[in-house]
């Protein structure tokens, strides 16, 4: 119901496209992928980020998300996102439905820059970074959403885990900024 009430008030203009993003962290990743052909993020929500990302570069951003359907097998996150995505005239933002292992099997572009924000417990971490991370070219960006402690993710999530533990031993990857909660590593 709450979501049925915050699209339509969306749809009147009454409510905005919601997002844990800080105004800081979405700096950030405009700065890092502003020169990308390819961008994709892993947890698209209700677009609020994927739309920004889109009018920031002449490439395309492809945004992932299963957009789970509720008991009446609607998924009100999806027409935010797509209605947003209308209003803002994103032509270069593409969604792919589905989960991001399965979407990762046959999603062949080399990635500029990849956004991950999707499922963060400690496994799905693992599991997008298997599936996702060899794609992004040598150069690219990672951007790590929920990495670290922060106002709008206070929780320790297994994403931080991921970040805290796993991070340090895989080779080919440097830190090179960060804010809030978002990490952002470029491939050597
Ligand atoms: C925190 S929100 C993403 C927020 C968005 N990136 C933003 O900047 O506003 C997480 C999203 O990940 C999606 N999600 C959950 N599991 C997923 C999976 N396995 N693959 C892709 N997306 C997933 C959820 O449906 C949800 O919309």
């Amino acid at each position: 119901m709450k979501s049925l009430v915050h699209l339509l008030k969306f749809a009147v203009g009454l409510d905005s496209a919601d997002s844990q993003v800080t105004d800081r962290e979405l700096q950030l990743l405009l700065q890092y992928s502003r020169d990308a052909e390819t961008i994709c993020e892993i947890g698209c929500f209700e677009s609020r980020t994927s739309v920004v990302l889109a009018a920031n570069t002449a490439g395309s951003v492809y945004s992932i998300d299963p957009f789970f359907r509720g008991r009446l097998g609607i998924c009100y996150t999806e027409w935010v996102a797509r209605l947003n995505r209308s209003r803002t005239g994103a032509r270069n933002l593409v969604f792919i439905r589905g989960l991001s292992h399965e979407v990762g099997r046959t999603f062949d572009l080399p990635i500029d820059f990849l956004f991950i924000d999707a499922d963060h417990s400690y496994e799905a971490m693992k599991a997008d970074w298997k599936e996702w991370f060899p794609k992004v070219k040598r150069g690219g960006y990672v951007a790590l959403h929920d990495s670290k402690p922060a106002v709008n993710s206070p929780h320790r999530l297994g994403s931080m885990q991921f970040y805290s533990e796993d991070i340090p031993k895989i080779s080919g990857v440097t830190e090179c900024d960060e804010v809030d909660s978002l990490v952002i590593l470029q491939r050597r």
